[in-house]
């Protein structure tokens, strides 16, 4: 199996855990093959101080929306299964529906029905039930629902440490080993 993620950054907000997912996986040595929605974009220009060209050159291959004729649309092209960081509802909708109408749906469709690993960074507050309903089913389907929740056990100083801690839980799904990564080891004695 080809050590390549795909990545998809969709038009909610979190699209800095996006750009540390894509650094991590260039220092990990992992290829990112990158989806960015015209949702996603505005995130990245709303939230970051990146460009959307910047957070592309960050990742080893990128595809338009509506290139569904790309090797993540296919269930031979190899990977190691898909992210969606962050998952807008809408994102989420079309994933439960099967409605594969652009290169990203379409690749977690195909995701689903090759079995692989499909992590939704799904991001909406409050959820309503629509959205509680897509993400259930999604999760009975065997999608990993992952909404990107603080921990505070790590005692985060800042929000790139909030950022990074998402990231190796994200990488964790799929076996990659984030350096640094604070895992809970169990309470200290006393
Ligand atoms: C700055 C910004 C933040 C948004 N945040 C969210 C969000 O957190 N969750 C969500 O579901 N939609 C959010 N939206 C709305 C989605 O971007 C919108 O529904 C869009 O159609 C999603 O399309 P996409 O999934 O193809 O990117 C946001 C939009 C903008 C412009």
């Amino acid at each position: 199996m080809k050590k390549r993620l795909i990545v998809g950054i969709s038009g909610a907000s979190g699209a800095p855990i996006a750009v540390e997912l894509l650094k991590a996986l260039r220092d990990t040595g992992i290829e990112s093959h990158l989806i960015i929605s015209h949702g996603g974009a505005c995130t990245i220009r709303q939230e970051t101080s990146l460009s959307v060209e910047e957070v592309q050159a960050l990742a080893d291959k990128v595809y338009a929306q509506v290139d569904i004729g790309a090797g993540p649309a296919s269930g031979t092209w190899e990977s190691l299964g898909m992210a969606i960081v962050p998952c807008s509802m809408k994102t989420v909708a079309g994933i439960w529906s099967g409605y594969s109408d652009n290169l990203m749906l379409r690749a977690a469709d195909v995701t689903l029905k090759e079995r692989k690993k499909l992590v939704l960074v799904a991001r909406e507050t409050p959820m309503s039930p629509i959205h509680l309903r897509n993400l259930q089913e999604l999760s009975m389907m065997g999608a990993v629902i992952m909404p990107p929740v603080i921990s505070y056990y790590h005692h985060p100083q800042s929000p790139e440490d909030i950022t990074r801690h998402l990231v190796g839980k994200i990488l964790d799904q799929f076996q990659i080993d984030l350096p640094q990564f604070c895992r809970w080891e169990g309470e200290p004695h006393v």
